[in-house]
């Protein structure tokens, strides 16, 4: 069969590099209209190389090579090879010797936003994972380790800021009106962590004295005029840099550690070596632009970021199969840091929501990868839910079956090994079973094995004998990932999961029974970590003198699917008495879950609307939930998120069998009127009540009551009368803050109506030169469920607030469109599919990895019925048809197609 997915590169292939480079010497002059790079490579053949004769073969993309020489003397013609996208040196080499090329490079035509590219302010780099092959030729992989130092050259009042890695060393100015900077970092790191930074920006400075007694200054570089919107960054830094030292013992190793803004980036910030570059979205705060999530978000990468310098750039990974050894540690790592620093349940919650609403379809999809994928066709693809948020779990795992003391010596003996190297997971994982002693080969399937396990889970209780036998099986059926392998007669052996199940045994009381297993002398504790090794095994507790509800995966303690035939009353028991947040979270959406699954058959049944589906008594149980808030002991963030029912993409991934977009849409819509009408006097009072005097701030207290007055809000714009639109209007005339402003203006959008119109275009009047507030304004619109969207979304598509070249703008419009909003993005008519095609075309000749992931919007159309099916093909087919593809597009496309 013909695929037209791209060629794959294979973890089995690995080989180390032919020659070592010990020193990286760059001179980088930003000049009209191009830049010109000359690098000196210090070079040696390496010793641990294959093949001791082979040639030098450097990665190069989109450059001009001018010269090249070999210690200084200029090979001529013959001397070397130019192909596609690489360097051959032919001529003799000794065993070390010093490669110097010159090369011109054209940042300012740069729109794919890696290696190094112009923005509104000046020039900026991206790297990770092989942008470094687009300023320069090199051994462009990540275990190839030098030291640099660069000097940049550049317009002196046009780009008075010169940024390099490291610290600097010197500077000066030039002829005509130009000026020179030089930097050089003392640690040999990959060439993906390089940047550099030649532009015109505002600073601001802070000083962190380390647990050592060393001062290290700390600066965030911003568009001119933005400074009073850094604090909130500065501050999460310098919490990161004491934390990771409280919890860690991990110190900041250089003098300069500096984070530098910009509007035009891929993802959401790199942790390139003392030289972050962000994402705007992740630095630029106020309380006026920016949402209590969004300044939780700046913490956690600015977290990420830092916490990468140890975890990332001392030991970085051997090659980008190994992707998830720096990426699933480091968002763990980021993760512990917000449970730290805002409520830990609600922060576990959030990332429980995140995994089913992005990792668990992807695993379930065509993408399917194990967080350490056997190959791939495009490295930028694997920047995935998969390897992140999967990955960080992984290592969440670890840390609950070995404990938080033994995962601590584990991280010790990593860095005891391994500072300065390039390793893999198994080295990581290997110190962690070193320092623990508990035997971790079986655990590793978690690297090699895609798929979503699902964790059947039944429990019995006997009075007699007073015994309670939970049995659990694990089923992990082949994913899209295991049949390619196959189909390749690469096929691996699949086996059972090791894995933690943490639970509790509660009471017709409430209260925590404790819990003996069959042959232990005396009960242990009321929580404990079960750990699951086998296809099928049998817990049996005694002593229990009444039926016990469990409270299974507590704090969800591994990433699987969980399956208990609860009833309705043990789940409103858990919702109101488990001790876990994340079990009491959780028994509320499955309950919510059980009753839509009831809804979307009634409204396909065409008796949706006599609401029968939903039982007696769950107005009383969400009655009782927001009442809880109150109650002494009361967490209102964590009410919050239990009053929200399971978004449209979670219920679309909980559907077996053929998925009906519009059915789910009514059930979750007419369940949240029938709460929205039942409960309206409580929603006004609790809205009342939780109203907030003192002057605004982002920190969890605060940010929790107004996340529940707003969940409250929300509903209260369901009844759709004079008096809640009244609310609503008055809410966002008066907003003093953007979370009460964007809750009200995104209740607003939701109805196609008089007052929406003149919300959005005030809105947008009072915003516009605020790039981050229009995303919100584009995404609010993008996002809502009025009839009229996909039309809207076309036309904004041609607003001039609108801009395809901004990734942050394409993912406000398109991507929050094509995910976020499952209702018009599979409308029954194909106008969310074309609409998707359109953009990944458009964007693929401009920025091939935002337009893979706008690609992605198509991974489930496998599990819409045929007509859909027809449509998204037929939109497949024609992006894959295209000529001149890219790489990242053909690949997602490919296996989309495939599937
Ligand atoms: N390493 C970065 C992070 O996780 C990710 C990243 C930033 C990235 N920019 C990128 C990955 C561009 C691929 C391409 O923090
Ligand atoms: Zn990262």
């Amino acid at each position: 069969m013909r695929t037209d997915t791209p060629q794959a590169i294979y973890l089995k292939d690995y080989t180390p590099p032919a020659f070592q480079i010990e020193t990286v010497d760059l001179d980088i002059s930003i000049e009209a209209g191009f830049a010109c790079v000359t690098a000196s490579l210090a070079c040696q053949r390496n010793p641990a190389a294959a093949d001791p004769s082979a040639s030098l073969v450097l990665n190069g993309e989109d450059l001009k090579l001018e010269s090249v020489r070999l210690d200084g003397r200029p090979l001529g013609q013959g001397e070397y090879v130019l192909c596609a996208d690489q360097l051959m040196i032919h001529a003799e080499l000794p065993d070390s010797f010093t490669l110097t090329t010159v090369s011109t490079i054209n940042p300012d035509g740069n729109t794919q936003l890696s290696g190094l590219y112009r923005s509104k302010d000046g020039y900026f780099t991206q790297c990770e994972a092989e942008g470094f092959r687009r300023i320069t030729w090199f051994l462009d992989r990540p275990d190839v380790m030098a030291k640099y130092t660069v000097t940049i050259h550049a317009d002196k009042a046009q780009f008075p800021v010169l940024l390099g890695n490291g610290n600097p060393v010197g500077a000066g100015d030039e002829e005509g009106g130009r000026h020179w900077a030089k930097w050089e970092d003392p640690f040999r790191k990959p060439s993906y962590l390089f940047a550099m930074v030649a532009a015109k920006l505002d600073m601001l400075e802070d000083w962190f004295v380390t647990k050592s007694g060393r001062k290290v200054r700390c600066a965030v570089y911003v568009e001119p005029g933005k400074l009073d919107q850094c604090g909130h960054a500065m501050a999460a830094l310098k919490k990161s840099m004491k934390w990771d030292e409280d919890v860690f013992g991990l110190e900041m190793d250089l003098d300069h550690y500096m984070i530098v803004a910009v509007g035009d980036f891929n993802m959401g910030a790199m942790e390139n070596k003392g030289l972050n570059i962000f994402n705007t979205k992740y630095v630029l705060a106020r309380p006026d632009t920016a949402t209590d999530i969004d300044f939780q978000n700046i913490d956690r990468v600015v977290a990420h970021e830092y916490f990468h310098n140890w975890t990332g750039n001392r030991v970085t990974c051997r090659d980008w199969f190994q992707l998830s050894l720096k990426e699933g540690l480091t968002v763990f790592r980021d993760q512990q840091f917000g449970m730290d620093m805002h409520s830990a349940g609600v922060t576990r919650i959030q990332e429980v929501r995140t995994l089913r609403t992005a990792q668990f379809p992807e695993d379930a999809g065509p993408m399917a990868h194990p967080i350490r994928p056997a190959s791939y066709a495009e490295i930028n693809n694997f920047y995935s839910a998969t390897v992140y948020e999967k990955g960080a779990e992984v290592i969440r795992m670890i840390h609950t079956l070995i404990g938080k003391d033994a995962f601590r010596k584990g991280m010790d003996l990593y860095f005891a090994r391994h500072d300065g190297q390039a390793v893999t997971c198994e080295d990581f994982v290997a110190a962690m079973q070193d320092a623990s002693g508990l035997d971790l080969t079986q655990f590793k399937r978690w690297y090699n094995q895609a798929g979503t396990p699902k964790l059947l889970v039944r429990g019995a209780y006997d009075a007699a004998t007073k015994r309670f036998t939970l049995d659990v099986e694990q089923q992990y059926p082949a994913t899209a990932y295991e049949k390619r392998l196959e189909a390749e007669g690469r096929a691996v052996a699949r086996g059972a999961y090791h894995l933690p199940l943490v639970i509790g045994l509660l009471g017709a009381d409430g209260r925590e029974l404790p819990l003996r297993l069959a042959g232990e002398s005396a009960a242990a504790d009321t929580q404990r970590v079960l750990s699951i090794t086998e296809d099928r095994q049998q817990f049996v507790f005694e002593d229990l003198a009444e039926a016990p509800v469990p409270s299974l995966l507590r704090g969800f303690s591994a990433p699987v699917v969980l399956d208990y035939p609860y009833s309705q009353a043990d789940l409103t028991h858990l919702m109101a008495r488990d001790s876990d947040a994340f079990c009491r979270w959780e028994a509320g959406q499955r309950l919510a879950t059980d009753i839509l699954m009831a809804g979307v058959a009634a409204f396909q049944a065409g008796s949706g609307d006599t609401l029968a589906w939903v039982p007696a008594g769950y107005v009383d149980a969400m009655r009782a939930l927001l009442g809880s808030a109150f109650a002494p002991g009361g967490d209102p963030a964590l009410v919050a998120e239990a009053l929200m029912l399971p978004s449209e993409v979670v219920l679309i991934e909980a559907t077996e069998g053929t998925v009906d977009p519009d059915a789910i849409h009514a059930a979750r819509l007419a369940l949240r009127r029938h709460l929205a009408n039942e409960l309206k006097g409580p929603f006004a009072a609790a809205y009342h009540e939780l109203k907030i005097d003192a002057p605004y701030s982002p920190e969890a207290t605060q940010a929790g009551a107004r996340a529940l007055r707003n969940a409250c809000l929300s509903y209260i714009a369901e009844v759709d009368d004079a008096e809640s639109l009244a609310l609503l209007q008055n809410q966002f005339d008066s907003a003093n803050n953007m979370t009460d402003s964007m809750a009200a203006l995104s209740a607003l959008a939701q109805f196609a109506s008089p007052a929406r119109d003149a919300a959005l275009e005030r809105f947008l009047a009072k915003w516009k030169d605020e790039a981050l507030v229009v995303d919100k304004w584009l995404q609010v619109q993008s996002t809502s469920r009025a009839p009229d969207t996909g039309a809207r979304v076309r036309a904004l598509l041609d607003h001039p607030a609108f801009d395809i070249r901004n990734p942050n703008k394409v993912y406000a419009l398109i991507r929050a469109f094509c995910a976020a909003n499952p209702k018009h993005f599979h409308a029954a008519d194909g106008s969310g599919y074309a609409l998707a095609a359109d953009a990944i075309l458009q964007l693929d000749a401009l920025n091939p990895q935002v337009a893979a992931r706008i690609a992605r919007s198509f991974d489930r159309w496998r599990k819409f019925d045929t007509q859909r099916q027809s449509l998204a093909r037929m939109a497949l087919v024609r992006v894959q048809g295209h000529d001149k593809l890219s790489r990242d597009v053909a690949e997602i496309v490919g296996k989309a197609l495939e599937s």
